[in-house]
């Protein structure tokens, strides 16, 4: 059976990561965890793209070799990747043999079948983005812009791959698959980029000027050009699985839309007679603070001693609250700050408390059963059964940040329901009605928070392990089995408590 394959984009390899890689990275992350959680076999990959000349300008920069230099990037993004407890089954890196070798056997069928030819070419090439310009990207008063850094004209023989010949064959596909660029409204983009004739694709450079890539098969005086050699990623890691292709989900952010993956990708493939993938799901831009994050002036947010600092679970919550799939939003530690107080440590953060305390206070440790059922027990009842269709619909619709905002809702509600069965007054009586009172309202909290962590699962992996193990319950069962109100916590031994999102003291 075809797995459920989701992939990121690779991170150059030219630097550490930062704040942008660790959202993709944990966006991709909770759709596979949600995908796993309902059943889907998945397969997920992430990687770093390592050639180029920015790479190469990198470990010349540092005095190292490519190679050693990429090694060391390489294990920065293994090490976010961990300390984010992101559950990618692969690891790609364009270096690896396995990689090499599709690209070499892809450029090889496509030059075999007269889709790439060589050309002489005249044109102004920006060393910075490795690409030649057109009249198109100057400023309107003739200069070049300043991302293009160095811009020099220079001639000489190229490589080309006919994109022109499936314009008329990628428009079409994207008018006739809606799904194919997600949210649809990133689609108008692409589609203005393809009503002018498209240039056919430049996918060598002479090894003179760079020497990091991949040799072309065909021509050793050449390398490839990093875009095509990247994208091709998705494929190589996957080629000799069989199970995996075609990729359910590309996710990218939307910088590398157009051209790359909306235009590229899906012609490379056409032309080499491989399925296009299913979805490209493109996100939008962090801005830290409200500027954009740069290294050189400090607008930066390292994640790994950020997750290490508040765990994981608070970046990952942040950053899928925070932001519509789609839209831009911004970083700023008082808003992170704002949001790990109020809705992790107060509002989760004491109902696990409460749950803990009054279980051991009142009931030796040990979840009791249910035996009252009245209104506030039905009205929470309702709001879960309501909150939990509503989390699974938005989060199929890829609104992760309305399904949080939906079960914390549920979250506030259990406290409220606690305020309003007050267990510790109950406590204190000798009534019996008080008494099953307050057995029904420790069960009623050990369940709702049971279920809060279960719906939190995707986005909070380590969170909802801990709360079930402080419940001293298992997960069994689907997860949609799990998501039902029952009585699976009655006779859980319940430990002590524990502050899962102590307050920082900066705060
Ligand atoms: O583009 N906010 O690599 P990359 C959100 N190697 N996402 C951001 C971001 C930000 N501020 N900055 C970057 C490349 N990203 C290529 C990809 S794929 C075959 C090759 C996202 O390290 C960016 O949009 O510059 C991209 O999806 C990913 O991080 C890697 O960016
Ligand atoms: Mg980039």
């Amino acid at each position: 059976m075809k797995k459920f394959f989701i992939t990121t984009a690779i991170d150059y390899a030219n630097g550490s990561p930062h704040l942008g890689h660790a959202y993709e990275k944990v966006l991709s992350d909770v759709v596979a965890r949600f995908r796993r959680l309902m059943g889907d076999e998945v397969w997920f990959l992430t990687g770093v793209d390592e050639h180029g000349q920015k790479v190469q300008q990198s470990a010349r920069a540092k005095g190292v070799e490519p190679q050693e230099f990429v090694d060391g990037i390489a294990g920065l993004f293994r090490e976010l990747c961990t300390t984010l407890e992101i559950s990618n089954d692969d690891f790609i890196r364009t270096t690896e043999e396995r990689h090499k070798r599709v690209v070499r056997d892809t450029l090889q069928r496509l030059y075999d079948k007269g889709e790439i030819y060589k050309a002489e070419y005249k044109g102004y090439y920006s060393t910075r983005q490795e690409q030649f310009l057109q009249e198109k990207d100057r400023s309107p008063d003739g200069s070049w812009p300043d991302i293009f850094g160095e811009v020099v004209e220079i001639t000489e023989a190229n490589y080309f791959f006919k994109l022109r010949a499936y314009q008329d064959w990628l428009v079409e596909h994207i008018r006739s698959n809606e799904n194919f660029i997600l949210p649809r409204y990133r689609a108008k983009q692409v589609l203005e980029f393809l009503s002018e004739p498209l240039n056919d694709l430049c996918i060598s450079r002479p090894k003179e000027r760079l020497e990091w890539g991949i040799p072309l098969p065909f021509d050793a005086d050449f390398v490839t050009y990093v875009w095509f050699d990247a994208l091709l990623n998705y494929y190589s890691a996957v080629a000799e699985r069989g199970d995996a292709w075609p990729a359910d989900y590309h996710v990218i952010g939307k910088d590398i839309l157009v051209p790359p993956h909306a235009v590229y990708w899906p012609i490379m493939l056409k032309a080499a007679g491989i399925e296009p993938p299913r979805s490209l799901l493109v996100h939008g831009w962090w801005s830290i603070n409200g500027a954009r994050m740069s290294k050189s002036t400090g607008n930066f947010v390292d994640p790994i001693p950020f997750a290490t600092q508040y765990g994981p679970d608070a970046l990952r919550y942040f950053l899928i609250r925070e932001m519509s799939v789609g839209q831009d939003s911004d970083f700023s530690l008082q808003q992170f700050l704002a949001r790990y107080n109020a809705e992790l440590a107060n509002n989760l953060g004491n109902l696990v408390n409460r749950t803990l305390n009054m279980t051991n206070r009142f009931s030796g440790g040990v979840v009791p059963e249910r035996v009252v059922d009245e209104e506030p027990e039905h009205e929470l009842r309702g709001l879960w059964e309501k909150t939990r269709v509503e989390a699974i619909r938005l989060a199929e619709e890829f609104q992760f940040h309305i399904a949080l905002e939906r079960t914390f809702a549920f979250v506030t509600a259990t406290n409220a329901y606690i305020e309003k069965r007050a267990p510790w007054k109950l406590g204190k009586s000798t009534d019996a009605r008080d008494a099953a009172l307050l057995r029904t309202s420790i069960a009623t909290m050990a369940e709702a928070l049971r279920l809060g962590v279960t719906l939190l699962a995707p986005v909070m992996p380590g969170t909802h392990a801990r709360v079930l193990a402080l419940l001293g319950v298992e997960a069994t069962g689907t997860w949609r089995e799990q998501l039902e109100w029952g009585s699976s916590v009655t006779g859980a031994s319940v430990g002590q408590t524990a502050i899962l999102f102590p307050k920082p003291t900066s705060a």
